[in-house]
């Protein structure tokens, strides 16, 4: 089995972090939301995989390579325009040749990962199987409707009035007959080609479409609000480690995994947090629930349930809360005793009066 896995969504939901990168590469826990997917489908014992990339793909070709680091050997497909998930199985035709595979959304996260999904696919063959989980607000997803047995009778993108709670999730597994269905199928009224079209396409031509319901943790990682909420999860499996520098004037609480080349200097440190390399924290307090990225500055400031990408800047800044910081962006204000919530955009400056 191949798997295909897709980075190369326009993330509109993530701006201004989406302006100038791609919602893939931000980072969970100082790690890049791809790279749990990527270790996810190695895991599973999958290792030819098709990464679908758009706008940044140098960026992800960068970050991953040629997939060696996970154990997998990567072929980068290039889709020039977010035309839709089904798409993305069209132009990856080649790569796919007449193999069964996987797809899988980048910027999901689901933390037990698919081996036990991947070992039934290849054990009970189906046309198509898809991960499905029962959410509150259907209307935002794909949602399936099964019967008793577990075999799809509809699958609706984004119903409006949704006959039912389980949400596909970002995980499927084809036969070559999907390449029939997306060469058939025509664009949605925003414009894409969806799988979920294609796999009614199935449906309608007798196949058979089974579904699995997950009781992992699962997130579509597509807000700040489930980057934050995704990170507090990865962070609560943290292994602590002190690898950089704490001075005595510092203390540091629970589990707290600071770089090699990391300082911090009169500080207090809750865990769980991570601190990535070459960052420096002086009389600060952060955490609980931070990630800190490399080359970050935090002075004289408070931060807890936030984010800070590589190279942030932060001074004086009162106290910061569930916020999600870009790169080299720059916080700075005179100390206040109220909480300050920011969505920064990489390489924005925020200057904040009292
Ligand atoms: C896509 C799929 C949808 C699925 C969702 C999972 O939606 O079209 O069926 O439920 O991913 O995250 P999109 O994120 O493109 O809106």
């Amino acid at each position: 089995m191949k798997a295909l896995v897709l980075a190369g969504g326009t993330g509109s939901r993530l701006r201004p972090f989406t302006h100038t990168g791609t919602k893939q590469l931000l980072p969970i826990a100082n790690k890049p939301v791809l790279f749990y997917g990527l270790e996810a489908i190695a895991a599973a014992g999958i290792h030819d995989v098709g990464l679908i990339v758009g706008e940044y793909g140098e960026d992800i070709r960068r970050a991953v390579g040629d997939g060696a680091s996970f154990g997998l050997r990567i072929t980068y497909v290039r889709q020039e325009r977010p035309l839709g998930l089904a798409h993305a199985v069209l132009v990856a035709r080649e790569f796919l040749a007449d193999d069964d595979f996987l797809v899988y959304l980048g910027d999901n996260y689901l933390q037990d990962g698919i081996a036990e999904f991947v070992r039934r696919a290849a054990d009970e063959p189906a046309a198509a199987r898809l991960l499905v989980t029962p959410v509150p607000d259907p209307t935002a997803f794909g949602v399936a409707e099964v019967d008793g047995a577990g075999l799809v009778v509809r699958v609706e993108e984004k119903p409006p009035c949704p006959r039912g709670d389980l949400a596909l999730i970002g995980v499927y597994a084809f036969t070559p007959a999907l390449h029939e269905a997306v060469r058939a199928i025509r664009p949605s009224a925003r414009g894409e080609l969806e799988i979920t079209t294609a796999i009614q396409w199935l449906i309608d031509h007798g196949l058979d479409v089974r579904a699995e319901n997950t009781t992992s943790v699962w997130r579509d990682t597509g807000s700040v609000d489930d980057m934050l909420e995704v990170n507090r999860h990865v962070l609560d499996g943290l292994t602590g480690r002190l690898d950089g520098k704490v001075d005595q004037d510092s203390a540091v609480v629970g589990r707290v995994s600071l770089a090699e080349g990391a300082v911090v200097r009169g500080s207090r440190i809750v865990g769980p947090v991570i601190i990535g390399p070459g960052s420096v924290i002086s009389n600060a307090v952060i955490g609980p629930y931070t990630s800190i990225g490399a080359n970050c500055r935090v002075r004289d400031s408070s931060i807890e349930a936030s984010v800070l990408l590589d190279g942030a800047d932060v001074e004086h800044a009162g106290r910061i809360e569930r916020s999600f910081i870009g790169r080299d962006a720059v916080v700075a204000a005179p100390p206040f005793p109220y909480a300050h919530r920011l969505v920064l955009g990489d390489h924005s400056k925020v200057h904040l009066n009292p």
